[in-house]
């Protein structure tokens, strides 16, 4: 079977699908592996070394997926390349379910089968899988690492004979997967955390960081939901969040958003009033930019600066640290893979969680519960 893995450079996105580690499990697993020349340029990995672990190398994207029984991507491929598919090919990448009705249309035209790999069921046999979690976590990271670059203070308390710094104070907002990882950085760092999120059971998790959890109560409401994600919260809940919010953030240096709500779009935590009373020279990055942004000033993809306050909207922030990035979410898929392909052949059961949690398009049909609703 042929296994194509895309080059991603149209989008601006700096992943790749594969790296030479996965190539090499992959031709182990009896696949034909073909990559585009360059997709993994922007993760630091050439087309020798992708060579090496025994893949071929093609001239463009629509060269790599001619035949193609297995294509891996880490965004949805470009519409002009969907009519190249092969009818009955196996699509896997970070499809964008819910945004982009019209293109997963042409998807099942195709007659490709679609695994969005951002609706992987939060399961224990499939956390090897959830690209969700493994780009999060970095983007968590990423996030304050940009955070304390851009600030012209110090994180730590310093001590000296000039004086004391006094330690920077982060307020992350959301404490999922980015939120706790960005906590655990400013605390290495040196700053003085606190954190929120709508989850009761959050809290644990933030206090085991050695961070302080401030939290609405939800008058018994809890607002997680089975799958362990946050749920949308009343109007009531909103106003008495955004007045914590306003008397905290006042006395912040450095604010982290992390905040979403899967298929909806992201919760707008920051208004611009809060974002005037803070000091200048603090930051926030929204790491919600991407899915509409937590922040009222946020722009999407830009820093800006209010009132001497830097928002940082960057994109795809797992894309700034895409040395670590690729490798991860390529095992993510290369675990799915394991799933999929049995003997060097596709055997795909249709009735495992897994596959019915993924699944967007088969027969020519959308079949996700979640499109046909
Ligand atoms: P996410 O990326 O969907 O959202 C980030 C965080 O924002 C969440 O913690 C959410 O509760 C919070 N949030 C939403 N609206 C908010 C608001 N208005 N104000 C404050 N916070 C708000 O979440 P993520 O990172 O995907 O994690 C969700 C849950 O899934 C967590 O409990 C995490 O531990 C769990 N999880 C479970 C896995 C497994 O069992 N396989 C794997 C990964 C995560």
């Amino acid at each position: 079977m042929k296994l194509a893995v895309l080059a991603e450079g149209a989008s601006g996105e700096t992943r790749v699908a594969a790296v030479p580690d996965s190539v090499k499990a992959l031709v182990k697993k009896g696949l034909d592996v073909v990559i585009v020349t360059g997709a993994g340029a922007g993760s630091f990995f050439s087309d020798a070394a992708y060579e090496a672990a025994g893949a071929r190398i093609a001239g463009s994207n629509a060269e790599a997926v001619q035949d193609a029984d297995i294509v891996l991507a880490v965004r949805r491929p470009p519409p002009d390349l969907v009519p190249s598919l092969k009818s009955g090919a196996v699509v896997v990448g970070q499809l964008d379910p819910y945004g982009a009705r019209e293109e997963l249309d042409a998807l099942a035209r195709q007659n490709t089968i679609a695994f969005a790999m951002e609706l992987m069921p939060r399961i224990t046999r499939a956390q090897s899988m959830d690209v969700l979690s493994s780009q999060a976590n970095l983007a968590g990271y990423k996030a304050v690492v940009d955070a304390a670059a851009a600030f012209g203070r110090a994180l730590p308390m310093m001590m000296t004979a000039a004086g004391t710094v006094p330690a920077a104070r982060a307020f992350i907002m959301g404490a999922g997967v980015a939120g706790l990882q960005a906590i655990a950085t400013a605390r290495r760092l040196g700053a003085v955390v606190t954190a929120t999120d709508v989850r009761r059971a959050a809290a644990e998790q933030v206090q085991s960081l050695g961070a302080k959890f401030v939290m609405v109560e939800a008058d018994g409401e809890d607002l997680e939901t089975k799958g362990g994600y946050a749920k949308e919260m009343s109007e009531d809940y909103k106003r008495r969040q955004e007045a914590l919010v306003a008397e905290h953030v006042k006395t912040q240096d450095i604010v982290i958003t992390t905040a979403l709500i899967p298929g909806r779009p992201a919760p707008r935590l920051i208004t611009a009033a809060m974002v005037e009373s803070m000091k200048p020279g603090s930051i926030i990055v929204d790491l919600a930019a991407e899915r509409g942004g937590n922040v009222e000033l946020a722009k999407p993809g830009e820093v800006v600066n209010h009132n001497g306050v830097t928002i940082m909207g960057h994109l795809n922030l797992a894309g700034r640290i895409a040395g670590n990035a690729s490798p991860l979410y390529a095992k993510n898929l290369l675990n799915f893979l394991d799933v999929i392909v049995k003997d060097g052949v596709l055997a795909i059961d249709w009735n495992d969680d897994i596959i019915k949690g993924t699944a967007l398009t088969r027969d020519g049909q959308l079949v996700h519960p979640a499109l046909l609703s």
